[in-house]
């Protein structure tokens, strides 16, 4: 037997102004589409917004469903857009920020994805053979960059498995 260690490092800043002015700009923007998430049900609004390789800006929010659990994370929705307009274009870079509206204050602390979101962005990862940097923030404060969207996966599960 012997063990092993998994550990990954990611990057705080205080706030969007300490950002290069790409990633403030697509934060700005995964913040702004927070408002037309469909969230009727949660009232927690998530917005995503990712750079793509060929210069466009693609944007994705969260789509719920009286079924609930037909509703769709912003993120996946975002990746299944992309999938669609720009199939095998990489994502530089994807920023996901949300707005709670069941507290009455602006978000200031980031949110990751969640664990079928970080299986979906493998997969996005591997199909284009291009990491993700993922910008994560509040709709104001504290955000979080992360490298590479796989580095949120370890042990991960990937097409190679199923192979013959
Ligand atoms: N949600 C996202 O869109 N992305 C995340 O990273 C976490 C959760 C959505 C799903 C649901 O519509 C609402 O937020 C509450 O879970």
């Amino acid at each position: 037997m012997h063990k092993e260690e998994y550990r990954f490092s990611f990057e705080v800043y205080h706030s969007s102004n300490d950002l290069l002015p790409a990633d403030a700009n697509l934060l700005e923007q995964a913040r702004a589409v927070t408002n037309i998430a469909y969230a009727p049900y949660s009232h927690f609004s998530v917005g995503a917004a990712a750079l793509l390789a060929n210069g466009e800006i693609v944007k994705g929010t969260n789509q719920e469903n009286a079924s609930y659990p037909v509703g769709i994370c912003a993120e996946r929705a975002l990746l299944s857009a992309i999938g669609t307009l720009y199939p095998n274009i990489p994502i530089q870079t994807m920023a996901i920020s949300y707005h709670n509206f069941n507290q009455n204050t602006n978000s200031t602390h980031p949110i990751s994805p969640c664990g079928m979101c970080r299986q979906a962005l493998l997969e996005y990862e591997g199909r284009v053979q291009q990491p993700v940097k993922l910008i994560l923030s509040g709709l104001e404060g504290e955000v979080v960059i992360v490298p590479q969207s796989n580095l949120l996966l370890p042990l991960s599960f990937k097409g190679e498995h199923l192979k013959k």
